[in-house]
């Protein structure tokens, strides 16, 4: 191993996902991630299940990223993990693991946010060389099963929340409106499938009203469970019989909501370098939707791989390459914490 490299671990751990990675000046070496089926029969991320099953697979996915990576422990510079925002039982057991590891090897310890992970996601390189990243100034809209934000990303380490949601994430009315469809958990992913064979405008739901670049979910959660419970009376078949469609047309309400605000957010900064991040930017109507506006209104827009759109570690190991440069360390004594600012 050439000594100038820093050679960063990353373990992630906040929600029901399992996972660690290797990053080499920025350069992926692996990205292992374990999910948890345990949740699926319960429509919901059950803390208890999601702590019990971390612990199972965090020494697995650990030892794989660094065997995937061809790395000994010994030439790792410094562990970061994520500190929060997650489930308190979640985020302790890879903390737990990461204080461990650092102690025992003697390097630093990085904690790291979450959904500054997510941000930063961006900045991952697939090989040496590669610099499609975007600029700073950027808006990220970050949107997974717990958060909605706009965020203002100045630099690697100074962000700013412009908006965000007053109630239910993005992410969560995906997989609430699943859930009254009947489909398992997570449902955003199936919502996706069904929806591409679907029309979006087959089915109009109300547009919530909500100021400045701030989201609110719960109204039209509530207004889709009525709409379906209204047709199910008249026809108990309706949803079976309209499933594509019906899909279309609440992930077509859910983006263009957001897009809604993005676009306000963009011309009102007067920013065009436009990213989005987490969990739901996996979803094809919002990666599509962004596309199009990039060339509409000329826009540079940044779409993660998929495999950087959910949860992972490799943004918990960019992040912390970027801290590990600054020399942000922690000392042992550091809790997690499940709610945090970015
Ligand atoms: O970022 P993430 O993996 O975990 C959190 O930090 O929350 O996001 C998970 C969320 C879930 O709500 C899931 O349904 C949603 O992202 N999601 C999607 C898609 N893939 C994942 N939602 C819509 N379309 C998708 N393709
Ligand atoms: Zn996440």
């Amino acid at each position: 191993m050439v000594a100038k490299t820093v050679l960063i671990l990353g373990i992630e751990s906040s929600c029901d996902d399992t996972a660690a990675a290797v990053i080499q000046d920025g350069v992926i070496l692996s990205n292992v991630v374990a999910g948890q089926k345990v949740h699926q029969k319960y429509g919901g991320v059950v803390p208890e299940l999601a702590s019990r099953a971390h612990q199972q697979h965090i020494i697995p996915v650990v030892d794989t990223a660094l065997k995937e990576a061809g790395v000994d422990r010994k030439d790792l510079n410094a562990i970061a993990f994520t500190q929060g925002p997650g489930l308190l039982g979640s985020l302790l057991v890879g903390s737990s693991f990461a204080k461990t590891l650092s102690y025992s090897l003697d390097i630093p310890l990085i904690p790291v946010n979450h959904m500054q992970g997510h941000v930063l996601a961006h900045f991952i390189k697939e090989k040496e060389g590669e610099n499609k990243q975007p600029e700073f100034p950027f808006l990220c809209l970050t949107v997974s099963g717990g958060h909605s934000q706009i965020v203002l990303v100045k630099s690697h380490g100074n962000m700013e929340v412009i908006g965000e949601t007053i109630d239910d994430a993005a992410g969560e009315a995906f997989d609430k409106a699943a859930k009254i469809l009947g489909l398992p958990y997570p449902g955003g992913p199936l919502i996706d499938k069904y929806a591409q064979s679907g029309d979006p405008l087959a089915f109009e739901f109300a547009e919530p009203k909500i100021e400045g670049y701030n989201f609110s979910f719960s109204g039209m959660k509530t207004s889709f469970l009525y709409f379906i419970r209204e047709k199910m009376d008249n026809n108990p078949n309706f949803m079976e019989e309209n499933r594509d469609d019906i899909c279309a047309s609440i992930q077509h309400a859910i983006v263009s909501f957001l897009m809604k605000k993005l676009k306000r957010a963009a011309r009102e900064t007067g920013i065009k370098e436009i990213a989005i991040a987490g969990g739901v930017s996996a979803n094809s109507g919002l990666r599509k939707v962004v596309q199009e506006h990039a060339e509409k209104f000329g826009w540079n827009v940044y779409i993660p791989k998929m495999a950087y759109c959910t949860d992972n570690a490799a943004m918990i190991a960019i992040t912390g390459y970027y801290k590990y440069l600054k020399g942000e360390f922690a000392g042992l004594d550091i809790t997690p914490k499940a709610r945090m600012q970015v």
